[in-house]
């Protein structure tokens, strides 16, 4: 009896595989036996980040993401793109789009765009200028002919151990706005690489994969991190989040720095859709792949101690 072929790994073309949650997902692809072709730009291809990529075995490929030519023969024979850029509209809509055109142009079927937020997709316009790139690249992507796939994972849990204001170890306090008993969403940004590199290789994925390695209130918050230190954490309450919404005002106006990805204000909005509920995910996907595994707060609390 003739052996059966051994099957060909997957192509995968990563870009922003230079970044924090890039450089995750390619190793992750690359634990699973994956064929990936990185895109660089031309001025990171000598970076620490691509040498480390090539030292894993990636293909690093420069590109110029102005040319949707260029990126389309780099999308040649893969069988998802998988994006991990971060930026402003021209890069969340415009560079995305590009790419898009280049991955629909060269035949690839699938294509995971640079989302890894909270539920954006019910959220008002204005409500998070971030989420509003997403979903302006969203309605380019549902009308191109490309099996899409966003990973939602609310927000990264390493946020806690200190960029986000909610979990504060100096004073021992949990500041929030609104409600203690809202339910929130919380990934670590290694354990969505590692979902979003199984999705990736995944042929059958669905237009929206939602994933949270843990859902806490801040009621809960406050349990975790008096458990993690040791010492009693308080919850502050600052305001109603109406509060919140004009702090947002009145800190656009005075700190705008528009070209800044994340200004404190898009933070406080990221804080405002979160509490308020409305970028609540509504279910999870978390069993579909099973052998994944889900860091809880505690531990990123603990480290951050
Ligand atoms: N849910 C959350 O709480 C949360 C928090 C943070 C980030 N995120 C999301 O996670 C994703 C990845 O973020 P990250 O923190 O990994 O970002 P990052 O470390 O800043 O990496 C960004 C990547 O995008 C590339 N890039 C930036 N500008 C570009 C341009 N004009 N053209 C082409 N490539 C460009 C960078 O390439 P170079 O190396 O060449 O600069 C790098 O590879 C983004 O969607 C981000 O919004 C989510």
């Amino acid at each position: 009896m003739a052996n059966s072929p051994t099957p060909t790994p997957a192509t995968i073309v990563l870009a922003g595989s230079t970044g924090a949650l890039g450089l995750l997902i390619a190793y992750h692809l690359r634990q699973h036996g994956a064929t990936v072709r990185a895109l660089v730009r031309l001025e990171s291809s000598h970076s620490a980040e691509a040498e480390s990529l090539r030292l894993q075995g990636l293909e690093v490929v420069e590109v110029d993401y102005h040319s949707v030519a260029d990126l389309t023969k780099a999308c040649q024979g893969a069988d998802c793109v998988v994006s991990a850029l971060s930026g402003l509209r021209p890069v969340i809509v415009e560079a995305q789009s590009r790419l898009l055109d280049a991955a629909v142009a060269a035949g690839v079927p699938r294509f995971i765009p640079s989302d890894y937020s909270a539920d954006f997709t019910r959220l008002p316009e204005g409500s998070n200028r971030n989420f509003d790139f997403r979903r302006e690249f969203q309605e380019r992507i549902d009308q191109a002919p490309i099996q899409a796939t966003s990973i939602l994972n609310g927000m990264f849990m390493d946020l806690l151990a200190g960029q986000a204001p909610v979990v504060l170890q100096g004073p021992r306090r949990v500041v929030y706005w609104g409600s203690a008993d809202q339910p929130l969403d919380f990934t670590t940004m290694r354990d969505t690489a590692a979902y979003t590199a199984a999705a990736a290789l995944d042929p059958t994925t669905p237009r929206y994969l939602r994933i949270a390695g843990e859902v806490t209130t801040i009621r809960d918050l406050q349990r975790i991190a008096t458990e993690a230190a040791g010492q009693p954490f308080k919850l502050f309450r600052v305001g109603s989040l109406g509060f919140l919404k004009g702090m947002i005002t009145v800190t656009k106006t005075l700190m705008p720095a528009k070209d800044e990805v994340f200004p404190p204000w898009q933070g406080m909005q990221y804080l405002h859709n979160m509490l308020s509920g409305q970028a609540k995910l509504p279910s999870l996907d978390n069993d579909r792949y099973p052998n994944l595994h889900w860091t809880k707060v505690r531990e990123v609390l603990k480290k951050a101690k």
